[in-house]
């Protein structure tokens, strides 16, 4: 019988090895054949430790499993895949959280051994470096552009277009840089494809470099993620054993090579021109553009940045067609998005779905509401830096243009819940102080704006001149949209002025504790 375990950080951290270990243990006492395999997460947060049997009729499931639970379930029938304890889920794949969804660029998460070519290769892996491997650079240029895939660290940047520019600047050495410095509050999908399914990102950049002419490529990667730079390292290794990756790929005389580099904690290297600056072994700090990257980018030379997902959305363009791809979504927004549910939310995790989806649909009918049971009060989509969204704005459908028009930021696909004890005049005086903290200093708006954000809100709160100081903070807000050199402080106002135009009850005067 095979066995799955699922190896990535969010079931580790919850048991999943002392669950392993029992597990085989059990076996070894009974004298049953077991093989087990550490797979994936599925994204199932909430069912982890989320245990996995192979039967004839598929694979079923047990969760969440913690590792006093595996003597019960064994005596329960696991290992034949019975279905009698009280965690049994039955067929994973059946489960309405898996089901509703629409995987293309998750479609092997959860399923695999994320280091395994043989699985990799087993679900249509390197079909699409094959494909671009007998293109013309132009012809993969245009195959993305076909997919209408836009950049999904957050700025929706049409990634064919990005590509175009660097193919058309000539130069001696040109780079793919992958943006995984992912930073946001409550993502987690750039980390899932690392660690659980490293070889998708190899080969979506090898891919990149093919199609523009790029022979390195470098992924910054956050110092947080120690796994996912364990995985990435040993998938590279093994990519380039097998010739997928290196300086003949595939016989085909093309080369690419492919580098892991650390950031060191800085939000702001999750920018991207503070992001080759630190790749360049320098102080994270923000270049003017123009510029753009794609000109003069990593040491001066033509660079493609894109985020993990966009790179990892790039072979299933090569293997199906853009024009698959593109049949998903709506409007200008095509494709699938990796939303990922996180704060006060019953069930967690990672749901990959078309454009066109609401929030409540998200936050009811996958999350399952609040996991305090409290009704929910607002939702932050998109970051530290994305707007608070009230109520009103919970059944509008999700699209980049759809969200930019009432103020909302679809970025990386964050969405954090709040119940009706939050305090948003909290969360507002948060968003100055975290951009305080992890502003790069460039720039006087941001620089000195956040600082005195945090003071000008005390005061509101304290109630010294509530009205006076609330102009004060919408003056300070505009000046810092329209001042900041970058996003972090161009877009710290956005929480704030939806706290301002949609919680303003929270914005007025605390009251006295314990009168
Ligand atoms: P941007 O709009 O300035 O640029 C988007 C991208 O398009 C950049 O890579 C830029 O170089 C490129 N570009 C623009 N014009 C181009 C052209 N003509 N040819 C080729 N490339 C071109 O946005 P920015 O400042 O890069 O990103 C801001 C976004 O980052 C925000 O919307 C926010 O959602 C997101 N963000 C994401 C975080 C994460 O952890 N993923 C953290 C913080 C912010
Ligand atoms: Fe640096 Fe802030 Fe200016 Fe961006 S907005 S360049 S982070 S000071």
């Amino acid at each position: 019988t095979t066995i799955y375990v699922p190896c990535d950080t969010t079931a580790r951290s919850l048991g999943a090895d002392a669950v392993a270990a029992r597990l085989t243990r059990a076996a070894e006492r009974l004298g049953v054949a077991i093989q087990l395999k550490r797979n994936g997460s599925r994204g199932l947060f909430w069912l982890e430790p989320l245990v996995e049997v192979e039967t004839a009729a598929g694979r079923v499931a047990y969760g969440p499993v913690a590792p006093t639970d595996v003597d019960a379930l064994v005596e329960a029938g696991l290992f034949e895949g019975r279905q009698e304890h009280a965690l049994a889920l039955g067929d994973i794949e059946a489960h309405p959280y898996l089901a509703r969804q629409q995987r293309l660029t998750f479609s092997r998460i959860g399923i695999t051994d994320p280091l395994s070519l043989e699985d990799y290769t087993a679900r249509q892996g390197f079909a699409g470096l094959q494909h671009a491997l007998a293109l013309a650079p132009q012809d993969i240029v245009e195959e993305v552009k076909t997919s209408g895939l836009r950049g999904r660290g957050g700025a929706a940047f049409p990634t064919g277009i990005k590509w175009q520019t660097v193919h058309d600047t000539p130069a001696a050495q040109k780079y793919i840089v992958c943006n995984a410095d992912e930073g946001d509050s409550g993502t987690f999908a750039d980390r899932l494809v690392m660690e659980c399914d490293p070889f998708m990102l190899i080969e979506g950049m090898t891919i990149a470099g093919l199609a523009v002419g790029a022979t390195q490529g470098y992924i910054y990667l956050r110092s947080e993620y120690p796994l996912a730079h364990a995985m990435l390292d040993e998938a590279i290794a093994r990519a380039e054993a097998a010739g997928y990756l290196g300086e003949n790929i595939l016989d085909s005389g093309q080369a690419f090579h492919l580098e892991v580099r650390l950031g060191a904690g800085a939000y702001i290297c999750g920018e991207e021109t503070s992001l080759l600056e630190s790749l360049e072994g320098k102080r994270g700090l923000v270049r003017a553009k123009p510029p753009l990257p794609a000109i003069e980018g990593l040491f001066g030379q033509p660079t493609v940045v894109n985020n993990v997902l966009s790179l990892a959305a790039v072979p299933f363009i090569l293997d199906q067609g853009g024009q698959a791809y593109a049949d998903y979504g709506m409007g200008r927004s095509r494709g699938t998005l990796a939303l990922q549910l996180a704060g006060n939310v019953e069930r967690g995790g990672l749901v990959e779905l078309a454009f066109g989806t609401t929030l409540r649909e998200l936050m009811e009918s996958f999350g399952g509401g609040t996991r305090s049971g409290r009704p929910l009060k607002a939702v932050q989509v998109g970051g530290p830096l994305g707007a608070y969204l009230p109520q009103s704005q919970w059944d509008s459908p999700i699209d980049y243009e759809g969200f930019a028009a009432f103020g909302g930021v679809v970025g990386h696909g964050g969405v954090v819940m709040f119940d009706d004890s939050v305090d948003m005049g909290d969360q507002a005086r948060f968003a100055m102080e975290f951009c305080s903290v992890e502003s790069c200093g460039k720039c006087t708006p941001c620089r000195i704006g956040a600082v005195r954000g945090v003071e000008v809100i005390d005061r509101i709160r304290a109630g010294e001149r509530a009205e006076e100081n609330l102009a004060l903070l919408s003056d300070l807000c505009d000046t810092m949209v329209d001042g900041s050199l970058c996003a972090m402080g161009g877009m710290t106002p956005f929480p704030v002025q939806s706290v301002m135009k949609h919680f303003p009850d929270d914005l007025t005067p605390r009251q006295a504790e314990g009168g």
